[in-house]
C-alpha cells in the first residue's frame, strides 16, 4: 500500500483498505444513490466521465507507462506494485478483502478517498444520520480540510526518487487549492470557503509528508532536502507563533530530530488553518511573502534558493486569485508572470534578478491588500 511506503501517515484511507473489506465504486452508482443524473446524485457520473482518477489505472496501459516500464525494468506496469499503489490502490489489496464487483481498472475510486466503507455503508442513507454521524462510523470526513489533505497527499507528494530519475515519471508536488479546483466538483464547498485556506493547510500537510518521507529514508536528500528546507522556509515566513525562529535552512544536512519537530510544526500549522481562516490571513500571509526579497538576496545555496522561488511563485499565485475582485490585480498577475518565468529553471535561476523583481510585485500589491 502507498501507506506502508511513502504516505497517509496522519488517520490514512488507505491504510485502513488493508484490513476492512474493499467496496468498488459500482456499489455507490446505482441511481437512486451516487449515480443518478440530478444534482444532488451525479457524483459516480461525475467521477466516471470527467475525473482522471477514474481513468488512472488506464494510464498504465499506455505507451509512454510501457517506457517507463521498460527504463525501470518493470514487466507489466498495470499488475506492478510500483505503480498500482497510486493508479489503482485496489489492486494492492489482498484477494480475500476484495468485494465481489471491486476491480482494480476503477483506479482510484470513491474509498481511495472516502475510506472503507464497511462501517457506514448501510447507515448513511438514513434521513437521521448527520455527516458527524458518518464520520463517527469511519467515513472520512473530507469537509476538513486537514484530513482532506492528508488523503490526496499520500498519492501526491512523495515518491519513489527512481520512478522519477530512471522512469521520468512526473516529479509530485502537492498544492491542494489547485489541485482541489482543477478536480472535477462532484460536492460543493461550503460558502465563502477560501482558496487560501486549502492552499495553507496543503503546504503544512506537503511539509509534514516530506519530513516524513525522508525520515525514513524513502526520498532521495540530494533532491528532496532542498526542497523540505523551501517549503520550511516558506512556512516560517507564514507562522504568526513564530515557533520556527531558529531553524535553520541553509546547511546541507539534516538530522532525524530536525524531520521529527518539523512534522509537529507541520501538523500544528495544518490544523490551526484547517480550524479556522478569517480573510484577513490572507491578505498577511500575502504580504509577508511578498517582502522577502532580502531572503533571496542573502547567500545560500543556489539549489534551495532556486527550490525556494518554485514554492513562493506557487503561493502568490493561489494568494492573489484568493483576494477579492480588483482591477487593479492584473497589474500584480503580470508581475508575477514574470517571476514565474524566473523560477522556471532551477539551473539558470539567479536570486538577485529574481529579488529585484519581487520587490516591484510587493509593490504592485501594496494597493491590493488595503
Ligand atoms: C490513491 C491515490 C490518490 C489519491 C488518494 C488522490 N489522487 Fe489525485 N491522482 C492520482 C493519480 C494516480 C493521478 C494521475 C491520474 C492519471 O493521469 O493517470 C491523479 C491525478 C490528479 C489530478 C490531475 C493531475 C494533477 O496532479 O494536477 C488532480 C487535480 C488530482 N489528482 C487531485 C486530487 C485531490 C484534490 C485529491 C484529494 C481530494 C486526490 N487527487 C487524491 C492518485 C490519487
Ligand atoms: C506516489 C504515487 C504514484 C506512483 C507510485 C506512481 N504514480 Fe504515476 N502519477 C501519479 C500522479 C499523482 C500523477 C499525476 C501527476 C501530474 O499530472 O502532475 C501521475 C502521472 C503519471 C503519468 C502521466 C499521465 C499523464 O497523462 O500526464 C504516467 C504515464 C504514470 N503516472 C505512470 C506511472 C507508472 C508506470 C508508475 C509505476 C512505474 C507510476 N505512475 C507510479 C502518482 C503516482
Ligand atoms: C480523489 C478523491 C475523491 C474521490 C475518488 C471521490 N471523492 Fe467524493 N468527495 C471528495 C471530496 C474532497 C469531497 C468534498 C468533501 C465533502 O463534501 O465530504 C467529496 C464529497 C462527496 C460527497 C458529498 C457531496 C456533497 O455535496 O456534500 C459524496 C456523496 C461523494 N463525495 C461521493 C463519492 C462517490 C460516490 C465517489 C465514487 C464514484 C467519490 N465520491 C469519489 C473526494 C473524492
Amino acid at each position: 500500500m502507498a501507506s506502508e511506503m511513502f504516505g497517509a501517515t496522519d488517520g490514512d484511507s488507505l491504510a485502513a483498505n488493508c484490513v476492512n473489506p474493499v467496496y468498488g465504486a459500482l456499489t455507490c452508482s446505482t441511481s437512486s444513490c451516487h449515480g443518478g443524473a440530478a444534482e444532488k446524485s451525479r457524483q459516480y457520473v461525475i467521477w466516471s466521465q470527467r475525473d482522471v482518477h477514474s481513468r488512472s489505472y488506464a494510464t498504465l496501459g499506455t505507451a509512454r507507462s510501457a517506457r517507463m516500464a521498460e527504463a525501470l525494468g518493470i514487466k507489466d506496469p498495470l499488475t506492478e506494485r510500483r505503480c498500482t499503489t497510486c493508479h489503482a490502490p485496489i489492486a494492492t489489496v489482498e484477494t480475500g478483502l476484495v468485494m465481489p464487483g471491486a476491480k482494480a481498472s476503477e483506479g482510484v475510486s470513491c474509498v481511495s478517498c472516502h475510506g472503507p466503507l464497511e462501517g457506514w455503508l448501510r447507515n448513511h442513507t438514513r434521513p437521521d444520520y448527520t455527516h458527524a454521524d458518518r464520520v463517527a462510523a469511519g467515513m472520512r470526513d473530507l469537509r476538513d480540510l486537514n484530513a482532506r489533505a492528508n488523503a490526496c497527499v499520500a498519492c501526491h507528494q512523495n515518491i519513489d526518487p527512481t520512478l522519477v530519475e530512471i522512469g521520468r515519471h512526473p516529479a509530485l508536488i502537492f498544492e491542494l487549492d489547485g489541485q482541489t479546483q482543477e478536480q472535477p466538483k462532484h460536492w460543493r464547498e461550503p460558502e465563502g470557503r477560501s482558496g487560501a485556506q486549502a492552499w495553507f493547510v496543503g503546504q503544512a500537510v506537503a511539509w509534514r509528508e516530506l519530513s516524513w518521507g525522508l525520515r525514513q529514508g524513502h526520498l532521495d536528500p540530494k533532491r528532496d532536502l532542498p526542497r523540505w528546507r523551501a517549503l520550511g522556509w516558506l512556512l516560517q515566513r507564514t507562522d504568526f507563533d513564530r515557533k520556527m525562529d531558529g531553524f535553520g535552512w541553509a546547511s546541507q544536512e539534516v538530522t532525524p530530530a530536525e524531520l521529527t519537530a518539523a512534522e509537529g510544526n507541520a501538523r500544528r500549522l495544518a490544523r490551526q488553518g484547517a480550524d479556522g481562516w478569517a480573510p484577513q490571513y490572507t491578505v498577511r500571509v500575502l504580504a509577508n511573502l511578498a517582502e522577502t526579497a532580502a531572503d533571496f538576496r542573502s547567500v545560500g545555496p543556489a539549489l534551495i534558493q532556486a527550490s525556494r522561488a518554485e514554492r513562493l511563485v506557487l503561493a502568490l499565485d493561489r494568494l492573489l486569485a484568493a483576494l477579492p475582485a480588483d482591477p487593479r490585480r492584473t497589474e500584480a498577475s503580470s508581475q508575477l508572470d514574470r517571476l514565474f518565468r524566473l523560477a522556471q529553471s532551477i539551473p539558470d535561476f539567479s536570486p538577485s534578478d529574481f529579488a529585484r523583481e519581487l520587490e516591484i510585485f510587493a509593490q504592485k500589491l501594496k494597493p491590493l491588500l488595503n
